[in-house]
């Protein structure tokens, strides 16, 4: 057996292929996209949340916000973190998404426009996240599949709050039960987008399933995340905005209508509502924690110099 035989056959096996294993470039290279583009959307995920923790309703709702984006952040360190094992350089990857070569999820260039979406940007977005990222917790990449376990626990609790801000809403005035429906009219379409393109237009699909760092096909997963959260949708009293979403018994799964996947590539090559704005204050952000990136290097720099005196 070649090499490239033998590490399809580790593969097959269900085992864990680590930093130093050997590897098809490939491999490393489809990896590299998948993590530095999912640590991207994290990242700048923090931003239609962050906008809204000095407008929270109350300190209680604030102070959730607030945990919630703080853990975002850190689940970009982990998916950072995890890429660079696989050699490649931080600033590499953040210069990628600042000039636009890098992708990052189409869901995070819609404008979050009332209180409402808070909620349903924790109970849809992270809910599709979550259905996304707990099979990732068995990608066959082992940085990767560890990465996931600590962010999915997370996760979990950020779609439940956000599901309960709609219940809030759902059980008060009819201005707020109204905003709840106008809000999920808004990010229903864009968060069934968030599994990709249908199958049968992924170009990475095929390869990453035999390779194990997809365990489930895009409209396998779309498909859960659609009957995971309908009867979630009749328990708040939401209409979700598909006329054609149906119950099918013999399908044993939902029906649902067309996506409109010409703005699903409008938004991914960059021409959604929000991409500029959204890279515009990562490029700012960037810019702005110069200082406090050069003073952690100067001052690991100088611990190392003083550890060095002192062996010698
Ligand atoms: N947004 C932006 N780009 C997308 C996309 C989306 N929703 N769906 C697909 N694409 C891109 C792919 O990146 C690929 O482009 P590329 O070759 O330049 O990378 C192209 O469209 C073709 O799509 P494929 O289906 O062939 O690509 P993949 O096999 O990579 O599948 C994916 C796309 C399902 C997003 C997969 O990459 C994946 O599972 N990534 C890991 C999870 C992730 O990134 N989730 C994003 C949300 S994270 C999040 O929501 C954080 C939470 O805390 C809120």
């Amino acid at each position: 057996m070649n090499m490239n035989e033998r590490f399809e056959a580790y593969i097959a096996s269900d085992a864990k292929i680590e930093p130093k294993d050997w590897m098809p470039d490939a491999y490393r290279k489809t990896l590299i996209r998948q993590i530095s583009q999912h640590a991207h959307s994290e990242v700048v995920g923090m931003l239609p949340e962050g906008n809204w923790v000095t407008r929270a309703p109350s300190l209680l709702r604030k102070s959730i916000l607030l945990a919630k984006v703080q853990d975002e952040a850190g689940h970009g360190l982990y998916l950072y973190s995890a890429c660079e094992t696989l050699g490649v350089s931080r600033d590499d990857l953040i210069a990628d998404l600042h000039s636009g070569k890098a992708k990052y999820s189409s869901i995070f260039n819609y404008p979050a426009t009332s209180w409402a979406d808070m909620g349903t940007i924790g109970w849809l977005v992270d809910g599709a996240a979550i259905m996304n990222q707990v099979p990732l917790c068995k990608t066959s990449y082992g940085p990767y599949a560890r990465a996931m376990v600590r962010v999915c626990k997370e996760e979990s609790f950020h779609q439940r709050q956000g599901f309960q801000i709609l219940l809030a809403l759902c059980n008060g005035t009819e201005e707020q039960k109204a905003m709840a429906q106008e809000s999920i009219n808004r990010w229903w379409w864009p968060a069934l987008m968030m599994f990709g393109p249908r199958d049968e237009d992924s170009q990475h699909t095929e390869e990453s399933m035999r390779w194990r760092i997809k365990r489930f096909t895009n409209d396998e997963l779309r498909q859960k995340f659609i009957d995971m959260t309908v009867p979630q949708a009749e328990l708040l009293g939401l209409t979700i905005p598909d006329p054609d979403l149906k119950w099918n018994e013999e399908r044993g799964h939902y029906d649902f209508g067309e996506i409109n996947w010409e703005e699903f590539y409008h938004v991914i090559r960059g021409n959604g509502p929000c991409n500029k704005e959204r890279i515009a204050a990562r490029q700012q952000a960037h810019d702005e924690g110069a200082w406090v990136r050069e003073a952690a290097l100067a001052h690991s720099k100088k611990r190392a110099a003083q550890s060095s005196t002192h062996a010698a």
